[in-house]
């Protein structure tokens, strides 16, 4: 079957099997009986380049409970239910805190794995803990947040525990009195925001700078915005005037510097470029799109020149912020 529908890159690329589950009992079944599987959820942030060789198991579980207690609200939610949606309804009852994360594509199970973040919030400060299954012996466990190991689009997901789990639920804990999240660019401009005033700006300037993916399939975010030492970004700094960039702090050094990927890629000259049916996004040249027909060896492609180009200009190496699949499952490049 064709996997075009089951992904917002929207390749016509196939795999040997797709099959949903909504329930615990039946990925097991499910599980036990396939080989080779990739564990999928909303299709927003992998790609598959090619034939894929097994069987994909598509997360619908679904189901939102609330409760709250005088200092916070409480959410149970489903892995298969879809991020956006959520953030919607939290916003409709006043329970306030995910409103810089609106129109993020993608399911809610997918969130803590790659620890999704915007305009300034990344979705670990909302996060209580994680239901999942151990997928070698069907034993149900429950992840802390520390136990999670949530970095920049990192977690414990994509290291010591990838392929190993399959997230069932996502427990939130939104507090009811929290600093809202205004430094980032365009939120700045507002004067006492509220939660919705947020909202909307957000969605406001995603749609403006972002493609829809129902309209022009992409994956969002095409590389992580890469971190350097602070005497590397000087090395550029000294070369390039304003180069945007904001200081981080990492595990292993207090003074790095994250340079947005948009930048340097704009630098290399591939904005609005294509390559077949791939385009480098005019507006957001960090989002590579498919205009239609594209194929997976044409994203492979633009992406290795993208990362050789800026290598080259930088002496800095991009990483894929999607997962990007061959025929036997997650590739690097
Ligand atoms: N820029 C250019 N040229 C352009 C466009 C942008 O040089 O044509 C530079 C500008 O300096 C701009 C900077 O890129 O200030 C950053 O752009 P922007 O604020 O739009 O965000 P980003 O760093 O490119 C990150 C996340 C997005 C998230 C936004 C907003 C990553 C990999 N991406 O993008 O997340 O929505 O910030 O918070 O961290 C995603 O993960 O899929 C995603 C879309």
């Amino acid at each position: 079957p064709s996997l075009q529908q089951y992904s917002t890159f929207g390749l016509n690329t196939s795999c040997t099997s797709i099959q949903s589950f909504s329930d615990v009992d039946s990925f097991l079944s499910l599980y036990k009986n396939t080989d080779v599987c990739y564990l999928l959820g909303g299709g927003s942030n992998s790609i598959f380049t090619e034939t894929f060789e097994g069987t994909v198991l598509v997360n619908e579980i679904k189901g939102i409970s609330h409760f709250d207690d005088e200092n916070s609200h409480f959410l149970r939610v489903g892995a298969g239910e879809n991020w956006h949606e959520l953030v919607k309804l939290c916003m409709q009852n006043e329970w306030f805190g995910f409103e810089n994360l609106a129109l993020i594509p993608g399911s809610v199970g997918a969130s803590p794995i790659q620890n999704i973040g915007a305009y300034g919030l990344e979705v670990d400060t909302l996060i209580q803990t994680i239901e999942a299954v151990v997928l070698s012996t069907g034993e149900k466990i429950l992840l802390k947040n520390e136990d999670c190991q949530f970095g920049y689009r990192d977690s414990v997901f994509k290291h010591a525990l990838a392929n190993k789990v399959l997230i069932t639920h996502v427990n939130f804990v939104l507090p009811k009195v929290y600093d809202l999240n205004t430094a980032y660019g365009e939120l700045a401009a507002l004067t006492n925001p509220t939660p919705h005033d947020i909202y909307h700006k957000v969605i406001e300037v995603r749609k403006s700078k972002l493609p829809d993916p129902a309209i022009l399939g992409n994956s969002g975010s095409f590389f992580k915005n890469p971190i350097v030492t602070h005497d590397h970004f000087k090395t550029i700094a000294d070369q390039y005037e304003h180069v945007p960039h904001f200081t981080v702090e990492t595990k292993s050094a207090d003074d790095s510097v994250k340079i947005p990927a948009a930048w340097l890629i704009d630098q290399a000259g591939f904005k609005g470029k294509t390559l077949n049916d791939v385009r480098c996004h005019p507006t957001q040249p960090l989002v590579l799109t498919n205009l239609g027909d594209a194929n997976g060896s044409d994203v492979l492609s633009m992406a290795r020149d993208i990362i050789a180009s800026v290598s080259d200009r930088f002496n800095i190496k991009l990483e894929p912020e999607v997962r990007l699949l061959g025929s036997k499952g997650l590739i690097s490049l």
